[in-house]
């Protein structure tokens, strides 16, 4: 099952083929491709990405134009990100099949859109207004245009009651609000957002350790972010502190997806994603697990509850979570009474995520000790990289784990 069909490149593939489980109601593209003269249409509710929303709703109705209505729209020359807007604003969130459009009660309701649930429509101006008319026509506008109903209904297209109606309109619904110039992706700063947001600890860290960069870096390839609140970051500080230099890169970048996750998309989801700080055999994964409205991030050392919704827009999604997420790879497990062999030294890299550009190595100074966490909070012993992407060893154990394997090779 294809969940993103405008996804490219072999990370998004290969999320997708772990998120699996996804029980759509219905298939928005295969709807309009049975009429061609809703192609372009539904070619821009994949390209922005509305087609998975949609396809993850129910109780909606998609008001569609035919080409020419969305040639007169692409003659504005918006961005990408200002027609989803548009587009938006033509998915109603209620159910209006023909019948029901003939019968209003009182003859007109305003009806929220999806523009509305973005959080970026303001005042009133994600609400359609229907209205019936003389001569049984069916108008529709844009609440915030001055109670302009510029289309009209034109006919069914399919009703599927009372998951999914779609209905052509006679042209795209004026809307100022909707065709406001939405700033790119790349425009975005990150971390003042977060600041701005109650997350001021941890983009503070992420600006201070360089970090920064790799975030921006995915930024328009698609990227999801979960930010631990103040608090939960404040609280950690002790043991961040007690991490590396590449062992800080790295827990901050596991707070990062390189592929972008909608609300409604996480929801329907559970899976293992990889991070912008996974880097091979360091597989810094986590599990996303749903339970109705709730989504948890579960590493094998904590699980994280999303709290809220900071940024919510293709192709950038930024969460608060209530904990700190801390990645296996960075505990060690506690001695374990028999000699173990002794452990590989893996040899860090400066840069784990996987982007073109390499980020900076982390500058923040090495203020304490570079030992790991362990579960416990306890310093653990075995290895650690170093801030010059070397190995560090503790003396004594490093020479009992050599003679162990000395040992075993002459035994075997
Ligand atoms: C509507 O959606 C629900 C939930 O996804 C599904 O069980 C049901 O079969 C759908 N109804 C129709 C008529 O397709
Ligand atoms: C929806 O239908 C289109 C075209 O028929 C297909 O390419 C796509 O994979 C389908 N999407 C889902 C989620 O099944
Ligand atoms: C219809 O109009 C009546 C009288 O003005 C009002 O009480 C009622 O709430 C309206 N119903 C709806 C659905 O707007
Ligand atoms: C919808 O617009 C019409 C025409 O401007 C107006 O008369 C009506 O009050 C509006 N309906 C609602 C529910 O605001
Ligand atoms: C984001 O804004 C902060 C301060 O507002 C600034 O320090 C930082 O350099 C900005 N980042 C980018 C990528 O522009
Ligand atoms: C940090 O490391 C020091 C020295 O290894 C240790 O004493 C301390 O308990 C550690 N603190 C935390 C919060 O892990």
């Amino acid at each position: 099952m294809q969940l993103f069909p405008a996804a490219t490149g072999t990370i998004a593939l290969s999320l997708l083929l772990l998120l699996a489980g996804v029980t759509d109601a219905h298939n928005i593209t295969s709807i309009l491709a049975k009429n061609p003269d809703f192609s372009i249409f539904n070619q821009f509710l994949t390209l922005t990405h509305l087609a998975v929303e949609i396809n993850q709703r129910e109780t909606i109705t998609i008001c569609t134009v035919d080409n020419g209505g969305m040639s007169d729209l692409l003659s504005k020359q918006l961005s990408i990100y200002t027609i989803k807007n548009v587009l938006s604003l033509h998915v109603l969130l209620d159910y209006f099949g023909a019948q029901k459009l003939h019968q209003i009660t009182n003859g007109t309701a305003l009806t929220a859109t999806m523009f509305q649930a973005t959080g970026s429509a303001p005042g009133s101006s994600g609400f359609v207004n229907i209205t019936d008319l003389k001569g049984g026509k069916v108008g529709f506008g844009a609440e915030s245009n001055h109670g302009n109903l510029d289309a009209t209904f034109v006919k069914s297209v399919e009703e599927i009651p009372y998951n999914i109606s779609v209905i052509q309109i006679s042209k795209i619904m004026a809307s100022a609000e909707a065709e406001a110039p939405t700033p790119g992706p790349s425009q975005l700063n990150l971390t003042s957002l977060m600041s701005k947001q109650g997350c001021k600890v941890f983009a503070d860290t992420l600006v201070a350790s360089g970090a920064e960069q790799t975030f921006d870096d995915n930024i328009v390839g698609g990227l999801t972010v979960f930010c631990p609140t103040d608090q939960a970051f404040k609280d950690f500080m002790p043991k961040y502190k007690n991490l590396t230099a590449d062992g800080k890169n790295s827990l901050l970048l596991y707070h990062g997806i390189p592929v972008y996750y909608s609300m409604p998309m996480l929801k329907s989801n559970n899976g293992v994603v990889n991070t912008l700080a996974t880097d091979g055999a360091n597989n810094y994964d986590f599990t996303i697990q749903n339970d109705g409205e709730l989504v948890t991030l579960e590493t094998k050392i904590v699980t994280a509850k999303i709290t809220g919704t900071l940024l919510d827009k293709q192709p950038v999604a930024i969460y608060t979570i209530d904990k700190v997420l801390v990645p296996k790879e960075l505990v060690k497990a506690s001695p374990t009474p028999t000699p173990a062999p002794a452990p590989a030294p893996k040899v860090a890299k400066s840069s784990k995520a996987p982007t073109k550009h390499a980020p900076p190595p982390p500058q923040v100074p090495e203020s304490m000790s570079p030992e790991p966490m362990s579960p416990d909070g306890e310093p653990a012993d075995q290895t650690v990289a170093d801030d010059n992407g070397g190995v560090r060893f503790n003396g004594a154990r490093w020479t009992v784990a050599v003679l162990s394997v000395l040992l075993l090779t002459l035994l075997i």
